[in-house]
């Protein structure tokens, strides 16, 4: 595992640029088996992730030709096999071949973990919305075969607007006979941004975006070229580290409207910040007031950012709190945080950050890819140094991460 090392304490300037969106790419990349004809794919972000979707692509007899940020893909030559879990544990997101392949050749045998570290992390809602759609699943241990002679298009409502089981009964949708409408659909523009990926190919989705999406079924999915939205996540991420220890840092290339919830945070906080068409500039205030975050489904405030800010609030005067609604065990950063000084309680679902408190860089340890995220935020504002194990779950979501951090006078490296 890596280790990440960090000498706390460094102004943050000049400009950042975000990459193509971790969470859309992981869908795209298996939405792309589901098309007649070849894909291509700009903006794509080297992550680790994106390193195991292509051995999944690739053993599936997949071709995955990628140059600098282009990928093309070649389904036509797909081989539907069982995809064990040596591959599939590495990235949750490999359940959305479920859909991809389900949706294209009414068949797919998958096995993959239980949750992760920030909660149990179930997919009843996929599960059913395929049975809905007229699939039959029988599981035998962790392997999942899902059959269909046909699918049928058909109404499905999610108890919980879910990213996941959103994009995986598009998938499985878009070739079906017939109409679907999910309704309770999760609004986060990644799931725009496959929808857009589908109808370039001639599929015929309306509503994304919307909570009430609807697919017409199609036979035929023809060739096509899509971009890779901007990261909203690591853009909050450099965000906030500007927000820390900014000096006029521009974060560029990002949607504001994606990131809207936490520069509005951040500005509550007396955090000045410019904000241009697709970039904004992000400067450290005298003082920060404590503010109350409650995670919700987009466009509410993101969970994913929650575990970044936490580090951010432990400078403001005050009482600062976290409510998070979406997992059930996501503040494992905060215990690591409190061995850098944070003064924290947790109670349940509710957090509280007591400020202002000056970190201390120490070792620590990444439970989760944005738990690993906001460390590095704290050991960047930390005096001294600050080592952080288990550093490859944050190379999962974030690019060049080292290069990017030092070009904006970060002292850190990659062990
Ligand atoms: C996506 O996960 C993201 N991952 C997560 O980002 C993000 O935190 C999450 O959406 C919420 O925004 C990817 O896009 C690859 P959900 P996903 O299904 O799709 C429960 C990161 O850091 N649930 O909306 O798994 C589930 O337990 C990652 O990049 C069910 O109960 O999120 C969770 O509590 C972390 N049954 C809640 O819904 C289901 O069938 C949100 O899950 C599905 C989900």
């Amino acid at each position: 595992m890596h280790i990440v090392k960090i000498k706390g304490g460094k102004t943050l300037s000049g400009e950042i640029v975000v990459s193509g969106a971790k969470n859309s790419i992981v869908g795209l990349m298996p939405a792309a088996v589901l098309c007649d004809e070849d894909v291509n794919i700009y903006n794509v972000p080297h992550l680790s992730d994106v390193d195991n979707l292509i051995d999944i692509l690739e053993y599936l007899n997949v071709g995955v030709e990628s140059k600098e940020d282009y990928m093309k893909i070649i389904p036509t030559n797909l081989c539907n096999k069982p995809i064990h879990s040596e591959f599939s544990k590495k990235l949750r997101a490999s359940y959305y071949f479920m859909g991809a392949l389900l949706g294209k050749y009414g068949h797919v045998e998958i096995s993959f973990p239980g949750g992760c570290v920030i909660g149990a992390r179930p997919i009843d809602l996929h599960l059913k919305g395929f049975k809905a759609l007229g699939a039959t699943i029988t599981e035998n241990g962790d392997t999942m075969i899902i059959d269909a002679d046909e699918l049928i298009g058909t109404n499905i409502y999610l108890d919980f607007a879910s990213v996941g089981a959103t994009i995986n009964l598009m998938l499985a949708a878009v070739k079906a006979k017939g109409k679907t409408v999910i309704e309770n659909a999760a609004k986060e523009p990644e799931i725009v941004n496959i929808a857009t990926f589908l109808n370039s190919m001639g599929a015929n989705i309306s509503g994304a975006g919307t909570n009430k999406i609807k697919i017409e079924g199609v036979e035929y999915l023809s060739s096509c070229f899509h971009e890779v939205i901007p990261d909203r996540i690591e853009a909050g991420t450099f965000i906030i580290m500007g927000a820390a220890l900014g000096d006029h840092l521009k974060v560029s290339n990002l949607i504001p409207e994606h990131v809207y919830s936490l520069t509005e945070k951040l500005r509550e906080m007396g955090v000045p910040l410019e904000i241009g068409p697709d970039y904004v500039i992000v400067s450290k205030p005298e003082k920060y007031n404590p503010v109350d975050v409650q995670t919700l489904v987009y466009p509410g405030f993101v969970t994913d950012h929650q575990q970044l800010i936490a580090s951010l609030m432990v400078l403001a005067n005050g009482t600062s709190s976290i409510e998070e609604t979406i997992y059930e065990n996501r503040f494992q950063n905060l215990y690591e945080l409190s061995k850098m000084g944070a003064r924290i309680k947790v109670e349940g679902k509710k957090a509280y950050i007591y400020g202002p408190t000056k970190l201390t860089g120490t070792t620590v340890m990444a439970t989760d890819l944005r738990a690993g995220a906001g460390l590095v935020i704290a050991g960047l504002m930390a005096t001294g140094e600050t080592e952080i194990q288990n550093a490859d779950y944050i190379l999962r979501g974030y690019e060049n991460i080292v290069e990017k951090l030092s070009n904006i006078g970060a002292e850190l490296e990659l062990i």
